[in-house]
């Protein structure tokens, strides 16, 4: 069984189409019996940002070689899966801060990354990264778009050598039924699926 991160970010819970989405993509996933599935809901998470004391604890227990302290946790769950599924609403061009507060926990080096004078080297070990969004307007192939795009790059910055992001797009311009664009996607996460 291959193990499977499932970071669900998707803020408004089952109200959320990002999340409607993503339940289908595990679904799929789950159909196949090859993937044993750990859910992370973020907002069942105490996460904190950098500042002050949190963020000198961090130097201290890196300065100290400490990576088994729990606070790095996130960092370790998510360097050991083998694949990588991320849920999040588009919001302000990008994602919620939540989960960039996740991903500012996830970047240590020596678990998840590690830079020398060759350069940078990802150390998770997931091939697959797949995030699934939900967003009000249409914005795939515009340069305004910054979320996935981001995530593509994390990818990289993990050592994740695939990234997809499908995308349920315009649900809130009101001019195309909303449940024929949550299909729509739903198909596409359908594809992603198999080739994961
Ligand atoms: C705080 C906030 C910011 C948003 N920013 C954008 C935006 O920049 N562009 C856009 O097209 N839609 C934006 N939306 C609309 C959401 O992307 C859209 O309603 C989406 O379906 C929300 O996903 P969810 O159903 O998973 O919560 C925003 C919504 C919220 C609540």
């Amino acid at each position: 069984m291959k193990k499977v991160l499932f970071v669900d970010c998707c803020i408004r819970r089952e109200e959320s189409r990002s999340k409607e989405l993503a339940d289908h993509f595990i679904a799929e996933l789950q159909k196949t019996g090859e993937y044993e599935i750990e859910t992370l809901c973020l907002m069942d998470e105490n996460l904190s940002y950098f500042s002050d004391g949190f963020f000198l604890q961090r130097e201290r227990l890196l300065a100290e070689g400490k990576m088994d302290h729990p606070r790095f946790r996130y960092a370790h769950q998510f360097a050991a899966a083998d694949k990588i599924v991320i849920a999040a609403p588009f919001w302000d061009l990008s994602f919620p801060a939540l989960l960039k507060v996740y991903i500012e926990n996830l970047c240590v080096d020596g678990i998840t990354f590690h830079t020398d004078e060759h350069g940078l080297h990802g150390l998770c070990k997931a091939d697959h990264m797949v995030f699934l969004t939900a967003r009000g307007a249409i914005y795939t192939d515009s340069p305004l778009e910054q979320g996935s795009r981001y995530l593509e790059q994390m990818a990289v910055f993990f050592g994740i050598e695939k990234y997809d992001c499908v995308a349920a797009e315009g649900l809130d311009i009101g001019v195309w039924p909303v449940e024929e664009l949550m299909d729509k996607a739903k198909a596409q996460a359908t594809e992603v699926a198999k080739t994961f």
